[in-house]
C-alpha cells in the first residue's frame, strides 16, 4: 500500500472529477492505498494545503459533476522551481509516495520537471483543447465540442433569417481541434486554425460567392489562435508571448468582422463562446475517459512505472514518457485540415 498525492492543475475541464474518481477508487479498492488530494493544482503543495480523500459517500456523484473539487490554480514555472524546497518538505511531512498531476501543457511540464528531480510522478492528461502529444484523446475535448456543436447549430437559423454572417470564436489558444471538429459537425462554411494562417481576403471572396448565389448565411468558426496569413492586408495584433514561450494572438473574430463588412457589404455578428466550453457536466465519453486514465494512472504507481503520463490510444490504455508527451504541442495536421475542406468552403 502507499500514500498516493494527486492534484489537479492549470483551466479547470469537464471530467476532472471522473479522473479524481478514478485514481482514488483504484487505489483504495484495488491496492488498499491512501490518497491525499492537494488543494488549488500546485499551489496545495507549496503551502501544504490538502484533504485525505476517502471512497464512499464523498466520491459519490462527482462523477457527472463539471469543475474540480480539488480546486484548480495556474503557477508560474519561475514560482514553482523557487518553490522546490517546500514542495519536497510537503511530500515528506505527508510521506507521499508518488504523485499523480492532472493537467494540461503547464502541469505535465511541471509534472516532468519534478521528475526529473527524482520525485515519483505519473501524469494524467487533461484539456479541452487536445492538444497534448502522446495520447490521442484527452477528456474535456469532446465535451467542448458538443457544446461549441450545439451553439453552432443555434446560430445557423439566426443567421439564415437574417442574412447575416455569423463568427463564431471557440478556444484553442494554439491548436485548432475544437474549431476543425465543431465545424465539420454543424457543416461550417469556413474555419479558421492557427496550424493555417487565413487569408482575409479568400475568406471575403468566399462570403461574397456564397451570397451572390443566393445562399442565405455563412457561418465560420474561428479558433480564438487563429492567426492572418502575413502580407494578407490584415495586421497580425501582437499578444505577446505565455508563460512557455507561444506567441499569443487572440480576438482574431473581433477583429476580422468589420474588415468583411467593409469587403463583403453584408451584415456581420460574432460570438465568443469563452469558459461555456470549459464548464458543467462532461459527455459520456469524457467521463468514461477519465476514468481509465486515472485507474490506469494509478495502476502505473502502484507498478512502480514513474515519468510517465497515462495516454489513449486508438481504444487502448498506454504509458507515455512524459518527456515525449510534453516535447511539443499537438496540432491539428495540415492534411487533415485539407481534407476537411470538402465539407466546408
Ligand atoms: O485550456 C486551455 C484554454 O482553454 C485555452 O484555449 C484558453 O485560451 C485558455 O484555456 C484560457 O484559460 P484561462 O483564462 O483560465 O487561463
Amino acid at each position: 500500500a502507499m500514500r498516493i498525492g494527486i492534484l489537479t492543475g492549470g483551466g479547470d475541464c469537464p471530467g476532472l472529477n471522473a479522473a479524481i474518481r478514478g485514481i482514488t477508487r483504484s487505489a483504495l479498492d484495488q491496492y488498499g492505498s491512501t490518497v491525499v488530494g492537494f488543494h488549488d493544482g500546485w499551489r496545495g503543495l507549496l503551502t501544504d494545503s490538502r484533504r485525505e480523500m476517502s471512497g464512499g459517500q464523498r466520491l459519490d456523484r462527482i462523477l457527472p459533476r463539471g469543475g474540480t473539487i480539488l480546486g484548480t490554480a495556474r503557477v508560474h514555472p519561475e514560482r514553482l522551481r523557487a518553490g522546490l524546497g517546500d514542495i519536497r518538505a510537503t511530500l515528506e511531512r505527508n510521506r507521499i509516495d508518488a504523485l499523480i498531476p492532472i493537467g494540461g501543457e503547464g502541469t505535465l511540464k511541471a509534472a516532468r520537471w519534478l521528475s526529473d528531480e527524482g520525485v515519483p510522478v505519473v501524469g494524467v492528461p487533461k484539456t479541452i483543447d487536445n492538444d497534448i502529444g502522446g495520447t490521442d484523446y484527452t477528456f474535456g475535448f469532446d465535451t467542448a465540442v458538443s457544446i461549441a456543436t450545439d451553439a453552432m447549430d443555434r446560430l445557423h437559423t439566426t443567421a439564415e433569417s437574417h442574412r447575416r454572417v455569423m463568427l463564431v470564436e471557440v478556444m484553442g489558444r494554439h491548436t485548432g481541434w475544437i474549431a476543425l471538429r465543431a465545424g465539420i459537425a454543424t457543416g461550417a462554411h469556413i474555419i479558421t486554425i492557427p496550424e493555417d494562417p487565413f487569408d482575409i481576403d479568400e475568406i471575403c471572396g468566399l462570403i461574397r460567392a456564397r451570397f451572390e448565389r443566393g445562399d442565405r448565411h455563412v457561418i465560420g468558426v474561428v479558433a480564438e489562435g487563429s492567426v492572418p496569413r502575413e502580407g494578407s492586408g490584415m495586421a497580425l495584433r501582437d499578444g505577446g508571448v505565455d508563460e512557455y514561450g507561444h506567441e499569443i494572438f487572440t480576438g482574431a473574430a473581433a477583429q476580422m468582422a468589420p474588415l468583411i463588412e467593409r469587403a463583403a457589404g453584408v451584415e456581420v455578428r460574432t460570438t465568443v463562446l469563452g469558459y461555456i466550453q470549459r464548464g458543467g457536466t462532461p459527455s459520456s465519453y469524457d467521463r468514461v475517459l477519465a476514468s481509465r486514465l486515472g485507474a490506469h494512472a494509478a495502476r502505473a504507481v502502484h507498478e512502480g512505472r514513474f515519468g510517465t503520463m497515462a495516454a489513449v490510444r486508438g481504444t487502448r490504455m498506454e504509458l507515455t514518457p512524459l518527456a515525449e508527451a510534453v516535447r511539443e504541442l499537438k496540432t491539428v495536421p495540415l492534411e487533415l485540415y485539407r481534407e476537411a475542406r470538402i465539407f466546408f468552403g
